[in-house]
């Protein structure tokens, strides 16, 4: 069975291809994004005025630009040569994995290559919480924490740590969102059964989940 495109009105984006009526996550390919455009958005001052949360999204897919535009700036690569990212982290441990959790299943941001690695082709949304509007969002990030990976830190200190730099992914979501006039939730979540659907191991930790769609109604302050 081929699954159409991640966009409802047309510019067709990334196209998966499964093969039988009950997918596996074995059954779903790595997704290549397109290169991040770097450049360009609102002056930051604006963006800044415009940061908000909104709470009701149209359930139209992201463009594929959007998607690669999104991922990069929540936690892409921005100096090649270290690896180092658009967030900060504790010791530049990097601990925070992205998950993009889409209609077609769960996926894992790989920044390095800046693909979608497949993990679930369940519709994990629904499980990932927060009101039942956020469940039109056609995209939920999942910011999980890997602890082992912030090995130089006090394990006390670890899961602050985490929280802190997940924090600093989420605002970048945010401003990329008033950057481009998407609707953003942060928002709570039931970490157990997702953390089961995910097949998380025990040392990586939920921290919160971010739905992002184009807004269902516009915003009159972002213009
Ligand atoms: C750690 C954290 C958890 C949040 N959890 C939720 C949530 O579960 N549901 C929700 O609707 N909003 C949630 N929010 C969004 C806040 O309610 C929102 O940021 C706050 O009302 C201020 O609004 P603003 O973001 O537009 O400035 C959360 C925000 C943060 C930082």
């Amino acid at each position: 069975m081929r699954l159409g495109a991640l966009n409802s009105v047309g510019a067709t984006v990334l196209v998966f291809w499964l093969t039988s009526a009950a997918p596996g996550a074995d059954e779903l390919k790595s997704v290549r994004l397109v290169p991040a455009q770097m450049e360009g958005g609102k002056p930051l001052m604006e963006t800044l005025r415009q940061r908000r949360t909104a709470r009701e999204f149209k359930p139209d897919h992201l463009p594929s630009q959007v998607l690669a535009n999104l991922l990069w700036a929540a936690f892409g690569i921005n100096r090649p040569q270290t690896g180092q990212r658009t967030a900060p982290s504790a010791m530049n441990s990097q601990e925070v994995d992205v998950y993009a959790a889409l209609p077609e299943g769960l996926f894992l941001y790989d920044a390095k290559a800046h693909r979608l690695q497949p993990v679930s082709a369940e519709d994990l949304r629904p499980k990932a919480g927060g009101q039942e509007a956020f469940r039109e969002a056609p995209v939920t990030l999942i910011y999980v924490a890997d602890l082992p990976r912030l090995e130089k830190a006090k394990p006390e200190s670890r899961p602050f740590y985490a929280g802190f730099d997940a924090g600093c992914i989420c605002q970048n979501v945010y401003l990329y969102c008033a950057s481009e006039g998407l609707a953003t939730v942060v928002h709570d979540l039931d970490r157990g059964p997702l953390a089961t659907a995910m097949k998380l191991r025990s040392d990586q930790q939920i921290i919160m989940a971010q739905a992002v769609g184009f807004p269902k109604t516009p915003d009159p302050a972002s213009h």
